[in-house]
């Protein structure tokens, strides 16, 4: 094509495609470049603003690193990573939620009743239930990885005064499929936002606040992983969470316990002498198919 004009432009891109490209590139780079030609005429992009643009693009890629995925953070803050989510979620199976980038391999285990809490500040959480199947049966042997801040708000990766492995750990259920442990209640916290990130945020006169929550992973053999998040209801951002993590069915409720009601059979059994939270939030798992 000799005359490029701004009106046949995504025609032509799509006519540099070679012949044998892979059906599969050709649909989402159509589609994509086509979004990003619309995105421009519609917008009538100046060269100011596409400029603006790539610097956001360089200022991310200039802080990324294994311990600051800012590409990521900002297809989170998007609702890039919401939407991809719940593109590829199982109506039968619990929903799944961002991973986000504080999950790390290798968390140490912990028995089930075990506890995740140590000597840290904030009310005690027991949180228990059951990671079954789609027909309610419980799935023996299930892999339980949770993780979730400190009551300051941080992840153990984020905060040299916390252990690795802080608020990390990795519980193998029984033949009943129950998982317990203790923890602290969890806190919300601000995503990070000192980055090109924070400052689209702010430019939209957008907060950085997650609701609280515990972070789960939860895989079996047979079965779909799921990676999912658990939030209690009366948290002030439940309904503005900055990533879009929030669906109905991850939404918990805690029941505050006199300490005489706390179970036996838990590594704090014994030495509870408060009130206590407790919440009970079974799992589904979809069969892997
Ligand atoms: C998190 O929940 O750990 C998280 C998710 C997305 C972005 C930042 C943090
Ligand atoms: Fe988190």
């Amino acid at each position: 094509m000799r005359t490029v004009t701004k009106d046949n432009i995504t025609d032509v891109f799509m006519n540099y495609l070679a012949e044998d490209t892979d059906p599969r590139m050709r649909e989402i780079m159509g589609a994509l470049v086509k979004h990003l030609h619309d995105f421009a005429r519609e917008t009538n992009l100046t060269h100011d603003e596409w400029r603006a643009g790539i610097a956001f693009l360089e200022g991310c890629a200039a802080i990324e690193s294994e311990d600051r995925h800012e590409f990521i953070l900002a297809s989170d803050v998007l609702g890039l990573s919401s939407l991809v989510d719940m593109l590829h979620s199982r109506p039968e199976a619990t929903s799944s939620s961002v991973l986000g980038p504080f999950h790390v391999s290798g968390a140490p285990p912990l028995a089930v009743g075990g506890d995740m809490k140590r000597d840290y500040g904030g009310a005690l959480l027991l949180a228990q239930g059951v990671i079954k199947d789609t027909d309610g049966n419980p799935i023996p042997g299930a892999e339980l990885d949770i993780w979730q801040t400190a009551p300051n708000g941080l992840y153990a990766s984020q905060d040299a005064d916390q252990d690795t492995y802080s608020f990390h750990a990795l519980m193998t259920v029984g033949d009943d499929g129950r998982y317990a442990f203790t923890t602290v209640k969890p806190v919300e916290y601000t995503v990070p936002s000192d980055g090109p990130v924070g400052d689209i945020l702010r430019a939209c006169g957008r907060h950085p606040w997650r609701p609280s929550h515990l972070h789960y992973i939860v895989k079996a053999p047979g079965y779909r992983s799921l990676v999912t998040e658990i939030f209690p209801d009366d948290d002030p951002y439940l309904d503005e969470d900055t990533v879009f993590g929030v669906r109905s069915d991850l939404v918990m409720t805690y029941v505050e316990r006199p300490a005489a009601d706390f179970p036996a059979g838990m590594a704090l059994s014994g030495t509870v002498t408060e009130p206590f939270l407790r919440v009970e939030f079974d799992v589904t798992l979809s069969r892997d198919s």
